[in-house]
């Protein structure tokens, strides 16, 4: 079956679908963008997902394209249309079509909007999960406003192409002081040997995970002690268990931090149980 994408008001098929040359988000990277994971038919914290989107826009100042139901309705659509039970979906909004001219265009200029949908291999992902990936750490070289989800994403390719390279799968950017911020496109946690939960406070230098708010809520449930405060990379290597958050990953346990081995040098017990868990503290949003 071919794919379908949503491009800027039609259903395209996926090898087509393109935006112009003069698309701010071609030349300027100015655009923002969400990622959602479905999972069984449903759409997961759909709504926090738009609440930043939203948030994103307005930090930027791009106009919303349209209003939130239409973007549901489309959203739905693509998904059903690529039949994706389990996968992502991929929204993305730039401030639009104008010759190219560093200053905003008109503001009646219309933001571009693109919505895309895959599949996602449930075996492979889970094996993923039982395996645990490994990290480097990489200098923090990213602009002040990681908290708006823009697709000016360049240090965040680099450092996840530095992992690769090295054989791992996610660069932690750690700060002038020796703090983990967060993953080239995850959140970072560490298990302390009491059980309890370390992450890095949503205002300080990263962007405000969704799965983030999600394990927070999982956490509250379960009683787990969520603390959060910045924690070092010294302090990660020490930790009992390792993960990273994300809607793609949702709960990763990471078993390797550069050289290091964590814990036992694989998924951790209760990263494992929050990995299973999480849906049961997530929104659901029916197709
Ligand atoms: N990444 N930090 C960064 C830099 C991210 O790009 C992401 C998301 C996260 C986790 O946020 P959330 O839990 O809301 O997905 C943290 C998405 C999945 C991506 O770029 O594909």
């Amino acid at each position: 079956m071919s794919r379908i994408a949503y491009v800027n008001g039609r259903y395209l098929p996926h090898k087509n679908a393109s935006v112009h040359i003069e698309d701010r988000g071609y030349q300027f990277a100015d655009g923002i963008y969400e990622v959602c994971e479905i999972h069984n038919s449903q759409i997961i914290d759909m709504g926090p997902h738009l609440d930043r989107l939203d948030r994103s826009l307005r930090e930027l100042r791009i106009n919303a394209p349209m209003q939130r139901a239409a973007l549901i309705r489309i959203l739905k659509e693509v998904i059903t249309l690529n039949r994706v039970t389990n996968g992502l979906v991929y929204i993305q909004i730039t401030r639009g079509v104008a010759p190219r001219d560093h200053y905003f265009p008109k503001s009646t200029t219309p933001s571009s909007l693109v919505v895309t949908a895959k599949h996602v291999n449930r075996k492979k992902w889970l094996e993923k999960g039982e395996q645990g990936i490994k990290v480097i750490t990489t200098p923090e070289n990213r602009w002040e406003r990681v908290d708006i989800k823009s697709v000016s994403l360049l240090p965040n390719v680099l450092a996840k192409q530095k992992a690769k390279e090295a054989g791992a799968n996610e660069a932690w950017f750690v700060d002038k002081d020796g703090f983990v911020t967060e993953g080239g496109s995850t959140n970072a946690w560490i298990v302390l040997n009491d059980g309890r939960l370390v992450t890095r406070p949503a205002e300080a230098g990263i962007l405000r995970g969704i799965t983030r708010a999600g394990v927070m809520k999982l956490a509250a449930k379960k009683a787990i002690t969520v603390e959060e405060r910045p924690f070092t990379v010294d302090e990660a290597k020490h930790a009992r268990e390792a993960f990273c958050s994300s809607a793609s990953g949702l709960v990763m346990p990471v078993t390797h931090i550069d050289d290091t081995i964590i814990g036992a040098g694989a998924p951790g017990e209760l990263t494992q149980e929050l990995r299973k868990t999480f849906h049961e503290a997530s929104e659901l949003t029916k197709l």
